[in-house]
């Protein structure tokens, strides 16, 4: 009987000390004897945050920020944000070809006219100046900065896209070396939607005429 109290005793300690205390708030940090990563320095979903200034735990985009597919000069000027596609049907807009060969000019699917031709120049200069100028060079001279770093880029004429000539390389070969990459260069069809490879040919183009009206020096 004596066993039987004692062992009673212990176990009504065992269980008010085990599950007694749960969910009680303490003042002073718990004692951690392994520190498995209960607590940490992390933002909590929309709660406070004391690390910010303002005090706001979740954070707000930075200015600027443009969420997939959003193209504002689209939506102002072209009435509507264009349709964001990476591949799709045949044809010459999805392809550049036109059977087996490379057609020329922008295809009808950019419902192109005056007003929006400038809007899709401007898409294409900021689609350039992203994705092709560090290789390509601001210019299209071939002379981005990576030339510096030993890619040769200008090694290749044709890659001198300001001087490219629209016979030997027309507009549905850019679209298929964007789409599909060339040697050296990789293909750029999975982060550039169809639209924008279009806007950075009609970019290219003011490129070329810009390259075409300059003086010539030897
Ligand atoms: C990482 C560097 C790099 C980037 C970025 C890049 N290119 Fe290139 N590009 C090259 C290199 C290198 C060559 C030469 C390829 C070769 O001869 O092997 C080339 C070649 C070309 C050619 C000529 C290919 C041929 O048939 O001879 C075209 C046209 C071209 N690039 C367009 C573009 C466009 C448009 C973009 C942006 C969407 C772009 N490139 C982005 C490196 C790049």
């Amino acid at each position: 009987m004596r066993y039987f109290f004692l062992i009673y005793a212990i176990i009504a300690v065992l269980v008010v000390g085990i599950f007694g205390f749960r969910g009680q708030q303490f003042a002073k940090p718990p004692l951690r004897i392994f520190p498995d990563m209960d607590e940490q320095d992390v933002l909590r979903a929309q709660k406070p945050d004391a690390f910010f200034a303002n005090g706001q735990g979740g954070r707000l985009p930075v200015p600027q920020t443009q969420p997939r597919g959003f193209n504002e000069d689209g939506l102002r000027e072209l009435g509507g944000i264009p349709e964001y596609e990476f591949s799709g049907d045949t044809g010459y807009y999805y392809t550049g070809q036109i059977g087996d060969y490379f057609g020329n000019g922008m295809p009808e699917e950019l419902a192109l006219t005056a007003d929006h031709a400038t809007a899709l120049i401007r898409r294409g200069q900021a689609v350039f100046t992203i994705n092709c100028a560090l290789c390509h060079g601001p210019s299209g001279d071939g002379q981005g900065i990576t030339s510096t770093y030993g890619v040769p880029v200008a090694a290749n004429p044709n890659a001198k896209l300001n001087s490219i000539s629209p016979t030997i390389y027309p507009d549905g070969r850019i679209f298929n070396t964007i789409t599909q990459g060339k040697g050296l260069m990789s293909a750029y069809g999975p982060n550039i939607p169809v639209r924008d490879r279009w806007a950075v040919i009609a970019y290219i183009h003011t490129l070329q005429a810009a390259k075409a009206s300059q003086p010539k020096t030897r």
